[in-house]
């Protein structure tokens, strides 16, 4: 797909060659049209004309958009009429990801292994039993269960970016939860919670700062984060995996996943505010009962969606060929703790 953004011509040095990866220094703007729609289809193309400078086959062409949010170059293709080359590049602004559906119900299925860590982190929070807690990235339901189980005074808000996550918790707990579906990038609470609890969502989510800071304004001040996701190596198998089976729709696509280390991770906490921050990774290693579905659903539903429907059964094939039996996925948990 390819939108048309602002032209701005790039620095001009020797023309590229047709058909080679072309680099040269520059910054691209897109405009507000383009980048509305961004949000929703999350790639867009930028059509830029001039000449770049060509330099060891490395695509070195930087984007920013309008507000400066940073894009990711990662497919590109040169003509070159006449003199001057022409250049369409399709960019991914790595942080206008927005949430994507889930298949809900095979995930609320095969989720014992996500629903065995959650447990483990609702644990950490000590909880009097009436506070006000925010679960952010509740999927089905089946880990803010636990929450539920620990306030009975207390008020659980479940937040998730799948309308579709957000009707099963709602079919799960009816009045007694407060579920809204909503980016977490985007997130305003009517009032503040006590604690934030997240499982298993922040490395679908590119822009830890602008993450941490939405979380860290929900929060009441001295109130606590605990969560967990993906971190460091995270699934390092299956990635592996994933990056031998090529498919031209995912050529040059960055990915879904930010496996933050915890180094990192503790300074994105202190940028946004936080204090008395831990941050640890924890390996967990994962034989699912139905790997076809657990793959097909919590590791590869992002890869699938872009994959047209004749292609996502034998993408998915081709992945789990590549792993022995038993299908093991090496998940490497990061885990949070902070205050506000
Ligand atoms: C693997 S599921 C985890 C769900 C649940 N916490 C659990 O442990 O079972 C990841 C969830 O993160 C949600 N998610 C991903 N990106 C999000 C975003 N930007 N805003 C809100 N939710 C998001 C997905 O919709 C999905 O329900």
């Amino acid at each position: 797909m390819a939108l048309s953004g602002m032209m701005r011509d790039l620095s001009i040095g020797t023309p590229a060659r047709a058909g080679t990866p072309a680099c040269g220094p520059g910054t691209f703007r897109v405009s507000k049209h383009a980048l509305l729609l961004s949000r929703v289809e999350w790639v867009h193309g930028v059509k830029l004309s001039g000449m770049l400078l060509g330099k060891r086959n490395r695509i070195m062409v930087s984007g920013k958009c309008t507000d400066g949010w940073p894009a990711r170059v990662a497919r590109w293709d040169a003509r070159r009429p006449g003199t001057s080359a022409s250049i369409s590049v399709v960019c991914y602004n790595v942080r206008c990801m927005p949430p994507r559906e889930w298949d809900a119900a095979t995930y609320d299925r095969t989720s014992l292994p996500q629903e065995t860590w959650g447990r483990e982190v609702v644990d950490r929070l000590d909880l009097q039993g009436n506070e006000r807690v925010l679960d952010a990235g509740c999927g089905t339901g089946r880990v803010t269960a636990f929450l539920v189980e620990r306030l009975p005074r207390g008020e659980v808000v479940a937040v998730d970016g799948s309308e579709a996550m957000v009707a099963e918790t709602r079919q799960r707990f009816g009045d007694r939860v407060e579920a809204f579906a909503c980016d977490l990038l985007d997130l305003e609470l009517e009032r503040p919670a006590d604690a934030i609890l997240s499982t298993a969502t922040f490395h679908w989510i590119a822009d830890h700062d602008a993450l941490f800071a939405r979380l860290h304004a929900a929060l009441k001040p001295g109130g606590r984060l605990v969560a967990q996701c993906g971190g460091a190596g995270n699934i390092a198998n299956l990635v592996e995996a994933i990056e031998a089976v090529a498919h031209p729709a995912l050529a040059g696509w960055p990915g879904p996943w930010n496996f933050a280390t915890p180094a990192e991770t503790t300074q994105r906490l202190a940028r946004a505010g936080f204090t008395d921050i831990w941050t640890w990774l924890q390996p967990w290693p994962v034989q699912p009962e139905d790997p076809r579905a657990f793959v097909a659903t919590s590791i590869l539903g992002a890869h699938l969606d872009r994959l047209p429907a004749a292609d996502r059964e034998p993408y998915t094939n081709a992945v789990l060929d590549r792993l022995p039996e038993p299908v093991t996925a090496n998940y490497v948990r990061l885990n949070l703790l902070a205050r506000r």
